[in-house]
């Protein structure tokens, strides 16, 4: 007997639109923040002096970030490497999200991801069913990653920026969380 569908719609984090879709200048606002950070060009980086890695810096502060926010998704994560694997995965997609606009498409205003990635991601999720991560979790993912970016920021991340960062969060959930509910659904656990 065949299950029924379940619409992952409702899954959606609150703040994600139902179609997202990223501007070329978004995507340059998404750019250039990175950049500030990967550089080290950041008041709370500077101000230190203990890490020497400014995208390691950013993946502790993410991590406290998403732990403040979430005490009890600190136990799903148990393998140091793959949380800093993680976390360069979550900012090259970004950058690596549109080169065929970038390259040709200059008349065409809004954009999707890259399909070559969309596999990618689709194999991701259903990874992450298996680390017990549930839907909802990526609401607050993507919340930690825009709050800890506004905080190693600060007024540099202004609202088109988040707006940014937002819809590209929107994005990647538009095509995680259907294969996450799909897969969680198939494996019989909680979505
Ligand atoms: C853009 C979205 C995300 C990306 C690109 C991403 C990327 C990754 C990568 C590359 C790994 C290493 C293992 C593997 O490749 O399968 C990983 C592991 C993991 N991720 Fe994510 N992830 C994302 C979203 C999330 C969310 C929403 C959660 C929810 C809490 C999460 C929790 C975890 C956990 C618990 C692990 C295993 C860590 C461990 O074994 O210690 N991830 N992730």
């Amino acid at each position: 007997m065949s299950k029924q569908i379940i619409d992952p719609i409702p899954y959606y984090p609150s703040y994600v639109k139902p179609n997202p879709k990223l501007t070329l200048e978004q995507y340059q606002l998404i750019q250039t923040s990175w950049n500030l950070i990967k550089e080290g060009r950041c008041q709370p980086f500077k101000v230190q002096e203990v890490i020497s890695n400014p995208v390691g810096f950013w993946g502790l502060l993410l991590y406290e970030t998403l732990f403040e926010m979430d005490p009890k998704l600190k136990p799903l994560f148990q393998n140091k490497l793959r949380q800093v694997e993680m976390l360069t995965e979550i900012v090259d997609s970004a950058l690596g999200l549109l080169p065929s606009m970038l390259d040709q498409t200059l008349g065409q205003e809004q954009t999707g991801l890259d399909p070559e990635m969309i596999p990618m991601l689709l194999d991701l999720a259903e990874r992450h069913v298996s680390y017990q991560v549930k839907a909802e979790h990526y609401g607050t993912v993507g919340m930690a990653v825009i709050t800890a970016l506004k905080r190693s920021l600060g007024n540099s991340f202004d609202e088109p920026t988040k707006a940014a960062w937002v819809e590209f969060w929107s994005l990647i959930c538009s095509v995680m969380i259907p294969a996450h509910v799909k897969k969680a659904q198939e494996m019989g656990v909680e979505i």
